[in-house]
């Protein structure tokens, strides 16, 4: 076993690195507090191949593995994690879940653009009364045909607004319960479809995030992603591997308040020496440093695995739940270590502190990461 990396991925370590201190750090404050959505930048991180990281060069992507994804997805997040939960729904959810699933004719028309950047794309499952418990859908597919029929409604949607892109999970057949569920890829655009109400969000200001109302939508049946009533599982398996993206987004989080935590503990002096010389914030310091460790291996063990074609359901839910706890506690204690400053948001870490919660919550709760962790580890 050997813990290093390639020079191929420590060179997409430096460049994520180097497009977050360069393209994103200068307006993050102010992004967060006007709400708004990084589009420049995004597009940016299209041109340099971060929008489709692990799509092969034929559909427009980078064509490298996840643990080059996690590289990047941690760089990016230490700095701006509006920008990166745009990056981990585009690359994970829908442009992983496009080209292990769509045909031909789908990667063509919709992969292409999404992979390099030009277009976004939205994952579309939780509902008012869908979100942990995500087989209740109540948003229908009727068949009509050549055609389906969407009527219902979406929430909590990444990208809702700036995408172009959806993958929307509906409800076809009621009888045969999630395996009447179809995933159907809508555009922005077609008619009876509307971006609704955009969220006021406690942290990832900068996303957008939206509910969105689907009203008589006609979804042409080539749309639809695998077979008829493979909705539900395709939901369940781009969101293993989305998993990974959010475990590496919390992993970044903790790593970014950590740096900015380890730097002001050595430059502050307090009764004669640097505060990173008193025990109680250096003992802090090497919890955080332990923990972002940990945490670290844990994304890249998942994403390994996925790179070798193995199953990867408990390791990503066992990365998501323990990298989101360290970014929730890592931020908390980075804000401690910069006491005043660091409640004020010209230092960061309190925005990073803010950033960390979603992390416990979006792609699945911690709790319900545990259903996953605990039904593998009794089947096992
Ligand atoms: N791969 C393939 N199939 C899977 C699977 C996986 N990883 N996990 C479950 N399935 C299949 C099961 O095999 C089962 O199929 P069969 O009936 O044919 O055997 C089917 O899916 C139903 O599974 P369960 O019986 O386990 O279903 P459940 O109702 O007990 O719930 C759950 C399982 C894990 C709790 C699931 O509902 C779940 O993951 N909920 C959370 C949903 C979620 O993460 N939502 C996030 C929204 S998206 C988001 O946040 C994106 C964003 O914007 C950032």
């Amino acid at each position: 076993m050997r813990f290093e990396l390639t020079e191929e991925h420590l060179m997409i370590q430096q460049a994520a690195r180097d497009f977050a201190q360069n393209e994103l750090l200068p307006g993050v404050i102010e992004r967060d507090s006007k709400q708004e959505f990084p589009a420049e930048q995004i597009k940016k991180m299209g041109e340099l191949g971060f929008m489709g990281m692990m799509v092969d060069p034929k559909y427009n992507g980078a064509g490298l593995d996840t643990i080059s994804y996690v590289l990047a997805m941690e760089e990016i997040s230490k700095v701006d994690a509006s920008a990166s939960v745009v990056m981990s729904v585009n690359n994970s959810l829908v442009c992983w879940g496009l080209e292990k699933f769509g045909t031909e004719e789908q990667k063509e028309k919709y992969l292409k653009p999404l992979a390099a950047g030009e277009k976004i794309g939205a994952f579309c499952l939780s509902e008012p009364e869908a979100g942990s418990d995500a087989t209740s859908q109540r948003t229908t597919a009727i068949d009509k045909g050549d055609h389906y029929l969407i009527n219902g409604n979406k929430n909590w949607i990444t990208n809702g607004n700036s995408a172009s892109v959806y993958l929307v999970m509906a409800q076809t057949d009621v009888e045969k319960g999630h395996h009447g569920i179809n995933c159907l890829i809508v555009e922005r655009g077609m008619e009876g479809f509307v971006v609704g109400k955009k969220e006021d969000k406690m942290g990832i200001r900068g996303s957008d995030t939206h509910s969105l109302m689907f009203q008589d939508v006609k979804v042409p049946k080539e749309n639809r992603l695998g077979d008829e009533g493979f909705g539900f599982k395709f939901a369940m398996k781009v969101l293993s591997g989305g998993r990974i993206g959010i475990a590496a987004q919390a992993l970044g989080i903790a790593s970014g308040a950590y740096e900015l935590a380890l730097k002001y503990a050595k430059e502050r002096v307090t009764f004669g020496k640097p505060i990173g010389m008193h025990q109680g914030v250096g003992f802090k310091l090497a919890d955080m440093a332990t923990e972002i460790e940990a945490a670290r291996l844990m994304c890249l063990k998942a994403a390994w695995l996925k790179d070798q074609g193995e199953n990867f359901d408990k390791e990503s839910a066992m990365a998501k739940l323990f990298a989101s706890d360290v970014a929730m506690k890592t931020t908390v204690e980075a804000v401690q270590v910069h006491g005043g400053y660091g409640y004020v948001k010209e230092y960061h870490v309190e925005r990073l502190m803010r950033d960390a919660k979603i992390t416990q919550i979006y792609e699945g709760t911690s709790e319900i990461q545990k259903i996953v962790i605990s039904r593998a580890v009794l089947a096992d």
